[in-house]
This record gives structure tokens, sequence and C-alpha cells, in this order.
């Protein structure tokens, strides 16, 4: 298993690049079961979630010309015969569901695991289930799996409202449903994310009519068959943000290149109201801290509101504001592993059910950490970059699932980290290569009164 050496206390300065959007292009990928023309997609980011794609998209007769070093993927839909998502693939990654939709509308039947909880929280696929069936789904669950048929899908009104707002997931899921259904299909409270604008403007290539895109509205009127396209999948957002935040958590000065600044409102209004500067030209973005950083008070939501995907990472840019921020997750009201983490590097939060309250400023050392999901990852190695001394962080192969190598990206922004391979989950940190953060007492400043006892234990 990998982990990171970090070495805290660099600011950051430089170019970056941002790579293609992990959450664009899965589902975009999956709207390759819609037809059994070939789709040829650019700026595909080369991540372990890409893969997982790809594995299960194979499993579904989908054919391949993938050369993820240069971005590029083609998909070929030519073997319908398949309709089944098995656990094994599933179990992976959550966006698998995401060939539900096409499944259903082109081959008319589906098998698909479901794919359970996670670290950030329950996490249902009600909304989709409930859509599918009002389009004609005959849906059940049964032993783990959605075993869903349908002799034609017939357009509807489906309304997207959840208790904690819309589903991302799920308008892509009955967004590529509603292309082939007979007539039309009106989604209310669909989710405004660009990652869906980006499914839609790829289904239109493809040759389906949909009205309303980037609006909780979304029209589809159904066609009798879907082409072939060519597409260039957007930047991701939550690695802009992520880079972004590196840079004022560090001090630095940092450009971000190929960026759309234009799906970055949110974020850019809350690293200005902490006291950042961030200048945009056309798709690059600059971030600069002239100042002490200030407080924030904040809330998740869906896009345009503040991404829940770069909640964690905000927060350990909070750690630094002194004085009081405060930031309460409406999306994945758990959503709070990264917290006791934090805590760990010396961070004071208090969470309140899916309130988090920072007491800013306490200075932060490195420790010995444990990565928990995707974007508590990044917060981790963001709050490291801003933590005196070496952090080592465990299980980063959550980090590899969405960020394309984000520790190349901060070294050559003058990070210094460093990726040690293939090390065993429990080697203790005395005996990681490279690593100079030795458990026990040896690192530990004693307090007055503690002795160490001849094993070496330290007694009070
Ligand atoms: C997508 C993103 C994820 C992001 C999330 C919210 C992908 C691959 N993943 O996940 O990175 O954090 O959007 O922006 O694009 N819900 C229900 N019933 C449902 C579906 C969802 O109650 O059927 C709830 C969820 O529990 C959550 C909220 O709705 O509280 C939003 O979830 P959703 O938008 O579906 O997240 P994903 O699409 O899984």
């Amino acid at each position: 298993m990998d982990l990171f050496i970090i070495q805290g206390g660099t600011r950051l300065g430089g170019v970056a690049r941002v790579h293609g959007s992990k959450n664009a292009a899965l589902p975009i990928m999956a709207a390759s079961i819609l037809t059994d023309a070939p789709l040829t997609l650019t700026n595909i980011p080369d991540l372990a979630d890409i893969r997982s794609m790809l594995a299960l998209l194979d499993r579904l007769g989908v054919s391949m010309s993938a050369n993820l070093a240069s971005s590029r993927l083609t998909l070929q839909a030519d073997d319908p015969s398949s309709f089944i998502a098995p656990y094994d693939l599933v179990r992976k990654m959550r966006a698998s569901i995401c060939v539900l939709g096409p499944l259903l509308a082109k081959r008319k039947k589906a098998i698909v695991s479901l794919p359970g909880g996670c670290a950030i929280g329950h996490r249902p696929i009600d909304l989709h289930l409930k859509g599918l069936a009002a389009l004609g789904v005959d849906l059940r669950i049964e032993r783990g799996y959605v075993i869903a048929q349908a002799e034609h899908l017939t357009g509807t009104t489906i309304d997207l409202a959840g208790p904690n707002g819309t589903t991302v997931t799920g308008t892509c899921n009955l967004l590529c449903a509603a292309t082939l259904a007979k007539g039309t299909t009106v989604l209310t409270s669909a989710a405004r994310e660009p990652e869906v604008i980006d499914l839609g403007e790829l289904l239109i290539k493809m040759g389906a009519k949909i009205e309303g895109l980037g609006t909780s509205t979304l029209t589809i009127h159904g066609v009798t068959e879907l082409g072939a396209a060519t597409h260039e999948v957007i930047p991701d957002r939550i690695e802009a943000a992520t880079l972004l935040i590196a840079g004022a958590i560090t001090g630095g000065e940092v450009t971000l290149e190929t960026v759309r600044a234009d799906h970055l409102t949110s974020v850019v209004d809350a690293l200005t109201r902490m006291g950042c500067t961030v200048q945009k030209t056309h798709r690059s973005m600059t971030i600069r801290t002239f100042e002490k950083l200030s407080p924030i008070d904040l809330a998740t939501g869906p896009y345009p509101a503040f991404p829940t995907d770069v909640q964690a990472q905000l927060m350990a840019l909070a750690t630094l504001a002194p004085g009081k921020s405060r930031i309460v997750e409406t999306v994945f009201p758990d959503r709070f592993m990264h917290v006791s983490e934090l805590v760990r590097l010396g961070a004071q939060i208090e969470q309140h059910g899916n309130t988090a309250i920072i007491n800013g400023c306490r200075p932060m050392n490195g420790a010995p950490l444990m990565a928990s999901d995707l974007r508590a990852s990044a917060a981790l190695i963001l709050a490291a970059l801003a933590s005196q001394g070496e952090t080592v962080l465990r299980r980063i192969y959550h980090l590899d699932r969405g960020y394309q190598r984000l520790d190349e990206t901060l070294n050559q922004l003058g990070a210094k980290i460093t990726r040690v391979a293939d090390v065993p989950e429990n080697l203790p940190e005395e005996s990681i290569p490279g690593s100079d953060l030795l458990a026990g007492p040896h690192w530990l400043t004693k307090p007055a009164g503690v002795s160490e006892s001849a094993e070496g234990r330290t007694s009070l």
C-alpha cells in the first residue's frame, strides 16, 4: 500500500495544469452504452476510478481503445448481450451506478449491484429508482442487486428533490434513460452541476433532444437512436479548488491553467472572503494570499452553492484563520471523517451534527495520519503542507481514485511529498523508509515529570 511522507512548511509557487473532470468523465463513459456507434472522448483523467469504469464497461460488452497517457478514449458498445454489473466491480466505485440508466434505455434490462454505503455516509439511490419506475421500469431489489427491466420507457414528469437536495448521478441516470424513451420527460429539481451539463452536451452531440441544461428543469424529447460523437471532458473543478487552496494554505502564489473559472464561483467567493486574492483570465486563475486569513461561515449545497467535495479542503484552510469558522455540511451530513485527523495535527475543531466549528490559528505539527476517503485525503495533504515537520499519510489509494498524481502536481509547485510504494498497512512509522517520524517516546517532547523507563516506555 502506498503512503506519502510530507514535509510541511514550504510556500507553493508556479503553474499547474488541471486535468479532466472525474465526475464528468464517469457518466459520460457510461453513456457509451446508449449507442453501438463509437464515442471518442478526450481530456479523460488517468485515475483509478476511470480504470474501474473501463473494467465495468468491458464486462458490459463495450470495446475500447484507451490511451490514458494522452487522456484519450474510444468506446464502442458492440456487444449488447450483457446487462449485469457485478458487486465485485461496483463496490470499487459508487459511480458504477451510472450504467443503470443507459442499460435500461438501450438494452431494456439491467442487473446492477447496489453500491452500498461509504465513508462519507449513507448514500441511497432511491431517487434514481423512483425516476426509473416512473419511466415504466419494473424494479426489484434482491440479494444486493437492482433487478430491472422494461419493455419500453415512456416519458413523464419526475421530481428529483430529496431530503438533502437533488442527486447528481441520479440526474445523469435519468437524463440518459429519457433520451431513448417514448415521448417527453421533464426532470424537475434536477442537478445543475457542470458535470451534468457536460453529459447533456455529449448526449446532444449523439443526437439527443435536451432543453434546460444548467437549470433545475430538464426537458428531454425521446429519440429512437443515438449515434457517434467526439467530446472533450470539462476540467476538474474539484482538483482546481484543491490546488487553489494549496496555494492559499501555504501562503504561496499558484496559477492554474486549463481551468473553468465559471465553474468555481462559490469557491472563489469563499476564498476571497477569507482574504485570498484570485485573478481570473481566459482559462487560467491565480491565487495569492497577502493578508492574514479571515474566518468563514458557509454551508455546502448543490451547485451553484459551495461543493461538498471541497468542504474538507476548505476546513483545512480555516484551521489557519484566526477566530471561529463555521462550516455546515448539508449534502452529506456525516462527511466529517477528516475532522479527527485534522485534530491530530493540532487543529481545534468541534463537530455538532452537520456543523463544524473551527477555532483557527493553532499551530499544526506533522503527525501520522490515515486517509478515510477521496476528498478527506486531499484535505489532510493540504493541512500537512501547512504543518511544521513531517506527516506520514497512509491509505492514499483513496486519493489516487480521484486525483491524477496530486503528489507530482504539488511537488512541481515546490511541495515536498515523497510517495513510498507498497508499505505494509501496519508497519510502524519508524520503519518507513525516509520517515523521521518515530513512534513513541523518541519524538515526544517530554513534559516535566515524564521519565522513560528502562524498557523505553514512558511513565508519568
Ligand atoms: C456526486 C459526486 C460526488 C459529490 C456528490 C454531491 C459523482 C461521481 N460523484 O455523487 O463527488 O460529492 O455528487 O455533489 O459525480 N440522495 C438521496 N437519494 C438518492 C440519491 C442521493 O437521498 O437517490 C442524497 C445523498 O445521500 C446525498 C445527496 O442526495 O445526501 C446528494 O447525493 P448525490 O448528488 O446523489 O451524490 P452522488 O451523485 O452519489
